[in-house]
Parts: C-alpha cells; structure tokens; sequence
C-alpha cells in the first residue's frame, strides 16, 4: 500500500507519485495511463514540461475518479506575479482538463525577479476560493523559505528540491521537520546515475529487487515524498511495487556513503531563467 503523508493544512499526498519532468509530450500519455493502472494516484507535472494536455488526457481516460487522484502542477517563473500567476493557473487548469489542483508549487525561487511572495500570495487566494486544495514550493532554499513564511504568514505545505543519495539534502530536510513542510524529491534516481552504482547494485541483490525499487525505498523510509520518471509501463509498474520490504540500518548506511554534494540541475539560488 502506498503510504501517504500528512501536510500541514491537514491534507495528505500518495508517498510515491510519477514524475513527468523529461517525459516527451508524446509518450506522457501512455505513461500517466500506465502509471493510473499500475495504482498510482500521484501524478506530478508542471507548465514547463509542457505536457500537461497529455497528462490530462490521461487522467480523462484511464475512469479513475477525480477525486482519487492527487494532481500537482507548477507555475513556471516567466509568470511569477501576483496578476500574472492567477492567470497562469488558469491555462494550467485548461490545459489538464480538470477544475481543480491537488497541489500548485512555485517552480523556483528565481531571487533576482523578487516575485515570489505575491505569487504565493495568489496561491493562497485561489486556495481560499477551493480551486487548490494545498500550496508549496519548490527548490526553495532556507532563506527564501524565510522571507516566504515571515511574507506571508503561511507555511507552504511542501518543498520539492532536488534530492538523492549524492545530494540528500541533510540540512534543508532538517529545516522543513522543524518548520513542518514535507520534503518531496526530484530526480530521486539521479536521474538514472545511480542505477548501475555498485552500493545500490548490491543492496538490490541482496534483497532479490532492483536498483530503483532500492532508491524509492531509501526516500521512503528516510519520509520523503517521491516521483520517480520513466516512460516505459514495466519500469513505472516495478518503482511502485516498493511497499513489500525494508532497507537495514546498515543499507541506509552504505548508501549514505554516496554523498558528495553533486547537484544535476540548477542551484535554485542562482537560477534567474524565465524564458
Ligand atoms: P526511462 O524513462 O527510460 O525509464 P529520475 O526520476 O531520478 O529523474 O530518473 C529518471 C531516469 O531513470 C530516466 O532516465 C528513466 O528512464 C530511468 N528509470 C526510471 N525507472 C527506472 C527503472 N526501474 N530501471 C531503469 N531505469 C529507470
């Protein structure tokens, strides 16, 4: 059974969701289906992937009901701004077919625009209005988080970084259980450059699973929300199939040896691309 976990605004999210990020618009239908009859109820897009009509698509055909599916998008930072967001989140809701989001997430921080106090501040009117059920961000930094909180008055709900074992983020996840923000990983599979690393190679043996069931395990236990991508229906299928067995201590251990700070995407505070 696929856990969830508890937000602060007294909602919960699927542990494990799909990730669509580097899903092409034209396989991101047969992902987002096989992801729904594999048992996802998770699915995680945003406005930059640019497929979100596909992912809609799929949430209208696979006859899960709405109301069973935990839908996340992300305002792109070109319409960070208090005008400029509620318009965005509007296109976005269009583009996915539906009337309402599980989960609206600033996509970045993007400091030198200034901007995203009064994005999150039109996130929380269209809360208040029903048409988001939970608000947060994403690669956020402690500062910003500050400067958002202190703004605002509102804690976001989740923080989604950047997160894996070259990067697992010790500091942050220690910033958002003190503030009670949920931390959700992306690229949870180094984007795949972990897969074929001998720690996890071995652990997975040892346990009769695979390198990326041995990565979603490791968020898992460690309480991250988690979505790991892949457009292929087998691959989607096996990272769900994660819920029947546990990392030692020792394992979470040899994988904490993994660490060495490398980020495979942009550091969030010096990210400024609107484009
Ligand atoms: P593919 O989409 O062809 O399955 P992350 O979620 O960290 O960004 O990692 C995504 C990468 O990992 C993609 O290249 C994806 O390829 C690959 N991937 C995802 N799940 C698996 C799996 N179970 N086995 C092998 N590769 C996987």
């Amino acid at each position: 059974m696929n856990p969830r976990v508890a937000l602060n605004d007294g909602n919960s999210i699927p542990q494990v969701g799909l990730g669509v990020w580097q899903t092409p618009p034209d396989e991101t239908e047969r992902a987002v289906t096989a992801a729904l009859q594999s048992g996802y109820r998770h699915i995680d897009t945003a406005a930059a992937y640019q497929n979100e009509v596909e992912t809609g698509r799929a949430l209208a055909s696979a006859g899960v009901p709405r109301d069973e599916v935990f839908l996340v998008t992300k305002l792109w930072n070109g319409d960070q701004g208090y005008d400029a967001t509620l318009g965005a989140f509007e296109a976005s809701l269009d583009r996915l077919g539906v009337d309402y989001l599980d989960l609206y997430l600033i996509h970045w921080p993007v400091p030198a625009k200034n901007a995203y106090v009064d994005t999150f501040k039109a996130f929380a009117h269209l809360r208040d209005q029903g048409r988001i059920r939970s608000i947060g961000v994403s690669n956020f930094e402690p500062e910003h988080l500050k400067i958002l909180i202190d703004s605002t008055g509102i804690v976001p709900a989740v923080n989604q970084i950047e997160l894996h074992p070259l990067l697992p983020q010790r500091e942050l996840r220690e910033v958002h259980t003190q503030l009670g923000i949920a931390t959700e990983a992306w690229s949870p599979l180094g984007q795949g450059s972990l897969l074929a690393d001998p720690v996890i190679t071995e652990i997975a043996a040892a346990h009769g699973k695979t390198p990326a069931q041995v990565l979603i395990r490791w968020h898992i236990q460690l309480g991250n929300i988690v979505i790991p991508k892949s457009v292929n229906p087998e691959r989607i299928a096996s990272n769900f199939d994660v819920f029947d067995f546990e990392l030692s201590e020792q394992d979470i251990a040899s994988i904490a040896s993994l660490e060495n700070g490398t980020r495979l995407g942009p550091d969030p505070r010096t990210f400024n691309f609107t484009g």
